[in-house]
């Protein structure tokens, strides 16, 4: 079939949803690359601090063997000082203690001090071993002290950064894809309301052709026979009726407070004789009574195409059954269900969407209509709210009583 090249099919979906899969794959695996690759890094670094510190403490320790000042000197400048990223404290045999790249305000008392310090070592403890000094009189190894250090800001940072890196990039993506999806919903908006808009504009006038045309066969004593006329005015009326359809759909439909079991009965009672007689439709309501606000065209618009879809996955007999029910909370729920081949669960959604169809002749558009004709127009819900296969599907259209 020609137009198969032409317009998406049940087949263009199941590419889609490949695509999306192999899209999430592919960013999984980069975020889980850039993650090792820093984790790499971080180690390395944490290695690097480690031997940095474990100078640190060796000098510590010669300051305190060596009696020359030259070399005290240097050691000091050089290495001691040296340090201005690691945060590190080193304590004493005797208790006393001193830091470098601590945030302690030289203002605060001893006191205030010393209980930031050992909160400082107790979290150091638990994230690497402190490094002991010792150092030597008469030949003995005495024990000085600990230097204990915890990562450096850069150190810190490294290990953050592709966390908010890959973050803000999923954020970015993520307000993108909206952004496409937007503006791509708005441009297939635009598109078929124009087209539906177009279409019921040019049938506007062949239209009061044909009734004009109507009134003179009527006048006409030698065409008016048979009840000629009568059918006629039914096909023109349907026409009507058509394009009245397209020219709503095209605008936003001003709702009526309407009786839904009339409607639903005209839609049936049109139906009926144009089914095989092998199908029953029946509809069941507690009330007759039962309204909401809706367009009418359009809204038998919308059970038409159920109608006819539950047909379609009948085949040759079987029965429609449309229950109109009041439901808790204000409002009403229309089910249609039939005695079809069902709906697979993995196609729910897709259904809905715009040229998926699993049939020849099919055109895909149907639910997508009824979609939006309740969604956008009726501020209601319509969904599968049943489907096994070969047994049947029951779609329920919800709506808000008045
Ligand atoms: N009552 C149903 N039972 C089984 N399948 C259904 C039913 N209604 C819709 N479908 C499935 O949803 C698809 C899309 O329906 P629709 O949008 O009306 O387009 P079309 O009728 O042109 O195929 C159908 O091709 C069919 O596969
Ligand atoms: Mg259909």
């Amino acid at each position: 079939m020609a137009k198969k090249s032409s317009i998406p099919t049940s087949d263009f979906y199941q590419h889609n949803t490949n695509l999306k899969w192999i899209v999430l794959a592919i960013s999984i695996l980069i975020s889980i690359g850039s993650i090792y690759y820093t984790n790499v890094l971080v180690e390395q670094l944490k290695q690097r601090e480690r031997q940095q510190v474990e100078l640190f403490a060796r000098a510590l320790e010669y300051t305190l063997n060596d009696e020359s000042t030259d070399n005290i000197l240097f050691i000091t400048d050089e290495i001691i000082f040296k340090n201005n990223s690691i945060p590190t404290i080193w304590i004493t045999r005797e208790g006393q203690y001193q830091y470098r790249n601590i945030d302690i305000e030289k203002s605060w008392s001893e006191a205030r001090k010393k209980r930031a310090l050992e909160k400082e070592i107790a979290d150091m403890k638990t994230l690497y071993e402190p490094i002991k000094m010792t150092y030597r009189e008469n030949g003995v190894v005495e024990d000085y002290g600990y230097v204990y250090y915890k990562n450096s800001f850069l150190l810190t940072q490294l290990i953050a950064y592709p966390y908010i890196q890959l973050s803000v990039i999923a954020i970015f993506a993520f307000i993108a894809y909206l952004a496409f999806n937007y503006s791509r919903a708005a441009e297939q908006n635009r598109v078929w309301v124009g087209l539906a808009k177009e279409t019921a504009h040019q049938l506007g006038t062949p239209l009061s052709s044909l009734m004009a045309w109507i009134e003179v066969i009527r006048e006409d004593p030698l065409m008016n026979k048979n009840g000629m006329v009568e059918e006629l005015e039914k096909d023109v009326q349907k026409l009507r009726i058509v394009t009245e359809r397209f020219s709503s759909i095209g605008s936003t439909p001003t709702l009526k407070k309407e009786n839904v079991v009339m409607l639903i009965n005209n839609v049936v009672n049109y139906l009926r004789p144009r089914v095989s007689s092998k199908i029953k439709i029946e509809v069941f309501t507690l009330s007759e009574n039962i309204s909401a606000m809706v367009h009418a065209p359009l809204f038998e618009w919308v059970i038409e195409n159920l109608c006819k879809n539950a047909v379609d996955a009948m085949g040759n007999s079987g029965t429609i059954a449309i229950k109109i029910l009041r439901g808790s909370e204000g409002k009403i729920f229309i089910d249609i269900s039939d005695t079809g081949k069902g709906i697979p669960r993995s196609k729910l959604d897709t259904i809905f969407k715009a040229g998926f169809t699993t049939k020849k002749r099919g055109w895909g558009l149907g639910l997508t209509l009824a979609k939006r004709i309740i969604d956008a127009y009726h501020s209601g819900k319509i969904y599968v709210k049943s489907s096994e296969e070969n047994m049947g599907t029951t779609f329920r259209i919800a709506l808000d009583a008045v």
